[in-house]
């Protein structure tokens, strides 16, 4: 199954999900194309390093519309089947949305439905919860909202800061995604209403 990830960032999933299929953890998949939105991204610098194919696609002052469009585009040139959202810092269009239904995943630093949007360890950290973790799930129209495939949790220690709590559930970011793009590839699963079911 061919790979396209999105980013916006320093990349850690990136590498992560990288590393594990180099690793042979990750089987069945490959990345065709990583695309950036951000020229500076050090993501996309460490794609290049890598020898993976890359693209970018500056979104600053583009219609929505147009840069997603430029996106799809180069994802069908690579004939990507499952696009990753990784630390990619924009929503996505409609239009992107049904172009890949049920196959756009992304990784949010929280336990969902708690703490969608920006900084979401930081929210968690000063709400005091006790227990914080990540989530993957398929991305729909709304923010943080779509299917959820799986979950990490993580403790929260008394003596943590919104520092050592991020670090602490990123750790954790780093095996749920290439675990759950296992998931979708080996295809061993359904989805019911809200709820992602896996078959033997
Ligand atoms: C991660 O915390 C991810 O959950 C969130 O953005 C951050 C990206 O980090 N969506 P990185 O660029 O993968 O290091």
């Amino acid at each position: 199954m061919k790979l396209g990830v999105l980013l916006s960032g320093r990349g850690s999933n990136f590498l992560a999900i990288d590393a594990a299929i180099r690793e042979g953890r990750l089987t069945g998949v490959e990345i065709a194309v990583v695309i950036a939105n951000i020229a500076e991204a050090p993501g996309l610098e460490a794609a290049k390093k890598l020898g993976l194919p890359t693209a970018l696609h500056v979104s600053k002052g583009r219609k929505r519309e147009e840069h997603d469009a430029a996106c799809i585009e180069t994802l069908r040139a690579y004939g990507v089947e499952l696009v990753c959202l990784a630390g990619y810092m924009r929503l996505l269009s409609p239009e992107f949305i049904s172009a890949f239904q049920n196959r756009i995943l992304n990784i949010h630093p929280s336990l969902l439905p708690a703490f969608p949007g920006l900084d979401a360890q930081y929210q968690a950290f000063d709400f005091g919860v006790k227990v914080a973790g990540c989530t993957v799930h398929f991305v729909d129209e709304h923010l943080d909202h779509g299917v959820i495939l799986l979950q990490r949790t993580v403790p929260v220690h008394d003596e943590d800061t919104a520092e050592t709590l991020a670090a602490r559930i990123l750790n954790e970011e780093h095996k749920a995604y290439p675990e759950a793009i296992g998931r979708v590839a080996s295809g061993k699963y359904e989805i019911r209403g809200r709820q992602y079911l896996l078959k033997s």
